[in-house]
């Protein structure tokens, strides 16, 4: 029998990361041809995930510009799906999560009437312009797409309430899967920032930010506040992999540079960053999958938005939502700094997102959507 054709499309950093486990786990499955199609909407950090899990992709649209806009990166995205459609032929179309990427490759899968499975499916803060523009991108591709692999069972009662009941599935979140092959105890690193760190005498605090609704105010602010931070604790290294994007590294450099016990590094290939994150103390940051990652390796997380998309490690206990003010920050990230017990409460593994299994799930699920399988995939349990 023919092989079922799947596409796997994505472009950004974290797409890579969550769909690098997945398009590993099809290309297993002797009824997949596993395809890969890379916008490259980010490239050099795009490029650095594709390295260490070792992917090359089947075609690459190489869409970046520096500052690129919203509709820039969407424009050119459709425009290369055509020829990428065109020239893979795929029978389905699997894309990830919230960016200009998976909206765009939503859509042209839509147009060439090729069914869309949505990868982590059933995100919402039901706040249109927080975090932007995500929330909208993953409402739009719920009304295109026919599969929808939710992380959690309450992202599956989001689509519920939405009036999404075909198609569901509770897989767990990929980042999980991700995470088995990358973190390991006896792990090297290879960047010398990392190997010069006294991780048993002092406090790491790992810090990223990038998002587009802090541009501005809130980014300053944080930044500030992170200054503070390592300026009063004598015990504490902070270390922050500063994004690429151009925006993001004038604030850091306008505001961090030179400040003691600050590291602004170059941003991290995954597996350095997840055997960071497995050695730190807290975690700082306003990022989806740090939310997602740090819980599962015990690390309390501060998120620095005003909402989360991810309420199930707060619910947990290990995640708490500090917003975007200097003070909450300050007072918030001083108090897991100084008082033991505060910090105890918080630092325990918690698996809300996932087993490791979630691509198994995908997988399964997709041969049972083909027919090529009698077995749906039993839901994932936290
Ligand atoms: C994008 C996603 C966001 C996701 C984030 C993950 C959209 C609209 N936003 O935001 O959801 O959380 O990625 O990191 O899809 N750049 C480089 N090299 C790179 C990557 C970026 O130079 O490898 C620079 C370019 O100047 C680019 C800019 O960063 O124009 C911004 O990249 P862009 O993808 O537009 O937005 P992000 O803020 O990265
Ligand atoms: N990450 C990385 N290197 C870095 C910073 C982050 O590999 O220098 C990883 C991080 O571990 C997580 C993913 O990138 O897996 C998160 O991506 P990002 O914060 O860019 O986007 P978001 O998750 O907010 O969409």
């Amino acid at each position: 029998m023919k092989k079922l054709r799947i596409m796997s499309v994505f472009g950004t950093r974290p797409e890579a990361i969550k769909m690098a486990p997945l398009v590993k786990e099809l290309a297993a499955r002797e009824e997949i041809e596993s395809l890969c199609c890379v916008t490259a909407q980010h490239r050099q950090m795009l490029d650095s995930v594709m390295d260490v899990f070792s992917l090359k992709a089947d075609c690459d649209l190489d869409i970046m510009t520096p500052r690129q806009t919203l509709s820039t990166i969407t424009s050119k995205c459709l425009l290369g799906m055509d020829a990428a459609i065109e020239q893979l032929q795929p029978d389905m179309i699997l894309v990830h999560g919230d960016t200009s990427t998976t909206f765009a490759g939503a859509l042209s899968a839509f147009y060439h009437k090729i069914p869309v499975g949505h990868v982590e499916a059933g995100l919402r803060t039901n706040d249109k312009y927080s975090p932007f523009p995500e929330e909208m991108n993953r409402k739009l591709v719920t009304q295109i797409a026919d599969l929808f692999f939710c992380p959690t069972e309450n992202n599956r009662a989001n689509l519920l309430r939405e009036g999404i009941h075909d198609g569901l599935f509770v897989t767990g979140n990929t980042v999980i899967d991700a995470l088995k092959t990358t973190v390991r105890s006896d792990y090297a690193f290879a960047t010398d920032t990392l190997n010069e760190l006294d991780y048993a005498h002092k406090k790491i605090v790992l810090v990223t930010c990038h998002r587009r609704e802090n541009y501005g105010e809130p980014m300053k602010n944080i930044m500030l506040a992170l200054r503070r931070i390592a300026q009063d604790n004598e015990d504490v290294e902070l270390v922050y992999p500063v994004h690429m994007s151009p925006y993001v590294r004038d604030n850091a450099q306008e505001y961090l540079s030179g400040a003691p016990r600050v590291h602004l590094i170059e941003p991290l290939p995954a597996n350095e960053m997840h055997n960071l994150m497995a050695r730190t103390y807290l975690v700082m940051t306003d990022s989806g999958g740090l939310q997602e990652e740090a819980p599962a390796l015990g690390k309390p997380v501060l998120v620095m938005r005003r909402e989360t998309e991810r309420p199930e490690a707060v619910a947990a206990g290990t995640v708490k939502l500090c917003g975007v003010a200097y003070d909450d920050i300050v007072r918030m990230s001083n108090e897991l700094l100084r008082d033991e017990a505060a910090y105890a409460k918080m630092a325990h593994a918690v698996n809300p997102y996932g087993d490791g299994f979630a691509c198994a799930r995908i997988a399964d699920a997709i041969l049972w959507y083909f027919g090529r399988s009698d077995t749906r995939p039993a839901d994932f349990h936290a």
